[in-house]
């Protein structure tokens, strides 16, 4: 499904109203996110820029279901997830959202193959329908050739493009990306984001993401600039047609 088509009238993916977020060390409060509005719709490809500290990885670990707001309503697919159970949580994570990290986070013992395999098993997908998945995840990611490596013999850009085969093997209604450029060179940063790009296009697949590459933010449909935890702005149209 192209990009285009996968937005129409469905419901944000993730939905987020008045969204604040403290965390509390010692007697001190740090207001990490403060009256945060965000919607991600099927289809977006949304950059969040900002400054250090401003609360990009925050908004992600929340966009994620990975923690949960001091106050205001996350919703995800039109559900509330303030009111859901752990156990519903981590099975939302588990089934709708792939999560790519900077440092790449793939299992050193295990083979490329295992590595974007794993998701799958975790959804108890069959074994036959696992190999086809992981073969056509890899094979878009251009590592077709790589199955039995292991990340260590893998360049950094090698590792960042299989960590991007794990997070989208399952088709997951998101893909959260926590600046999954900043542990790469230029080049290799521009191939991991034209394969982001062209996975949106191609596949529909839903991106938001954190950059504080300035080319990196310039190719997002959609900027969002956080400053000391608010929205600053949201710039919409930017990036490729
Ligand atoms: N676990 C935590 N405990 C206490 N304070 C935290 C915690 N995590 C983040 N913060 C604080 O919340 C604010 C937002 O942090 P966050 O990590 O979201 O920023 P960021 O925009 O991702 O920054 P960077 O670009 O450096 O990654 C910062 O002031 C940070 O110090
Ligand atoms: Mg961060």
């Amino acid at each position: 499904m192209s990009a285009e088509a996968a937005r129409g009238s469905r419901p944000p993916v993730v939905e987020m109203r008045a969204v604040s977020k403290d965390y509390r060390l010692g007697k001190a409060t740090v207001a990490a996110l403060r009256d945060v509005d965000l919607e991600v719709r099927p289809g977006d490809f949304t950059v969040l820029a900002g400054p250090s500290g401003s609360g990009k990885t925050t908004l992600l670990n929340l966009a994620g279901l990975i923690d949960e707001p001091t106050d205001g309503a996350v919703r995800f697919d039109g559900e509330d997830t303030v009111r859901c159970g752990a156990g519903r949580l981590s099975g939302l994570r588990r089934d709708r959202i792939g999560f790519i990290f900077q440092m790449f986070n793939l299992v050193p013992v295990l083979s490329l193959f295992e590595n974007v395999e794993y998701p799958l098993i975790l959804a108890g997908c069959p074994r036959a329908e696992r190999r086809r998945r992981v073969r056509d995840a890899l094979s878009k990611v251009g590592l077709g050739d790589r199955f039995r490596h292991r990340p260590s013999e893998l360049s950094g850009g090698e590792r960042q493009r299989a960590a991007i085969a794990r997070a989208v093997v399952k088709a997951p209604a998101l893909v959260l990306a926590d600046e999954p450029t900043a542990n790469l060179d230029s080049a290799n940063g521009a191939a991991v984001l034209g394969l982001m790009e062209r996975l949106n296009r191609e596949d529909g697949v839903t991106f938001l993401f954190s950059s504080h590459d300035p080319r990196i933010i310039a190719a997002g449909r959609r900027v969002v600039r956080l400053r000391d935890g608010r929205v600053e702005s949201v710039e919409d149209g930017g990036g490729r047609p």
